[in-house]
């Protein structure tokens, strides 16, 4: 199954384009299920219909029901069933709620080396600054503009000479291979065994006194010489899941959450009443929550001078 992105576009959308052709090749693992923007006008909306992609064209928003344009947007981008959103141009700094909406799911290109040259006129700032390379830069979207952590990087040299214009065009040339590649790779890494496996220890190490030990084969977190708080599953015993371990007060809660979401939570073979286990291969982990979870599953286990100590950090 390819993920599922719509791409939003102001302009010429050269780099809708890139994302649209490298999605043409069988391997790629995401396609594009809408492209649309806030300009009716964009000449990248016609690309995108001849290309076969849904299209919608919004009315300009004006300052005035810049909320409600965004409330449209955010509808149809579900009503396409997309999963993910990439900004290619998309010139309007986005509200809070959308951003939020979208965490950890929306990516953005800039023509710049981040975190210099935010906003506008980049190419021209990093010529007056004297700089070697411009470049372009492909970072998750929060809610500061053209902030939030960096996933890729091209650097493109300044050659003596150069103005914004001829800088520029050697940037779309690194942009247009940069974008594709990096929205790849993420949408492939929430998947990745690899990639969750490595989260789940940084999270689990994080906590006082962890420690990882193999245990059945799994990667397995305790507390040094104390018991076990979580262990990370991958295709046990061969159910294909990739997922979570960690304790819980019983049946009850167990049951609850099974009733809550039965896709993501389930009864862990072998473990018993007090322990759940997390899917984390749905594509749409919430890490703060996995986070919080193996903090209430170390506080289970935890000694009591240990956990002591954790109650009064967390009251500061
Ligand atoms: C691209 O260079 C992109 O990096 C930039 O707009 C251009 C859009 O070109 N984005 C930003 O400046 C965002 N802060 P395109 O429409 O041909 O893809």
């Amino acid at each position: 199954m390819k993920a599922k992105v719509a791409v939003l576009i102001s302009g010429a959308g050269t780099n809708m384009a890139a994302l649209l052709y490298a999605a043409k090749a069988e391997a790629c693992p995401y396609e594009l299920v809408l492209v649309t923007g806030d300009n009716p006008e964009a000449p990248g909306l016609s690309l995108a219909e001849v290309e076969g992609i849904a299209v919608v064209r919004i009315p300009k928003p004006t300052p005035k029901d810049k909320s409600r344009f965004f409330a449209a947007l955010d509808i149809q981008i579900r009503k396409a069933g997309a999963e993910y959103i990439a900004l290619a141009g998309f010139m309007r700094i986005l509200p809070e709620d959308f951003v939020r909406a979208w965490e950890n799911r929306m990516l953005n290109i800039h023509p710049s080396l981040l975190p210099r040259y935010k906003g506008l006129d980049t190419h021209q700032r990093a010529i007056d600054a004297g700089d070697k390379s411009g470049g372009c830069s492909v970072h998750i979207v929060t809610p500061g503009v053209d902030d939030g952590p960096v996933l890729a990087q091209t650097p493109v040299a300044i050659i003596p000479g150069d103005t914004p214009e001829t800088l520029a065009r050697r940037v779309q040339f690194a942009e247009h291979q940069l974008y594709p590649a990096t929205l790849a790779a993420f949408v492939t890494r929430e998947r990745s065994p690899d990639y969750l496996r490595a989260r789940v220890r940084e999270l689990a190490m994080a906590l006082p006194e962890a420690d990882e030990v193999t245990s059945h084969g799994m990667p397995c977190f305790g507390i040094v010489k104390g018991k076990k708080f979580a262990y990370f599953t991958e295709d046990h015993h061969g159910d294909g899941k990739i997922a979570l371990l960690v304790k819980i007060s019983g049946a009850d809660e167990q049951a609850a959450l099974i009733e809550m979401d039965a896709d993501r939570y389930y009864r862990p073979a072998y473990f018993g009443d007090g322990w759940i286990g997390i899917r984390l291969d749905l594509g749409d982990t919430e890490w703060d929550a996995i986070s919080d979870w193996l903090r209430k599953s170390w506080l289970a286990v935890a000694p009591k001078k240990l956990a002591g100590l954790m109650a009064i950090a967390e009251d500061f």
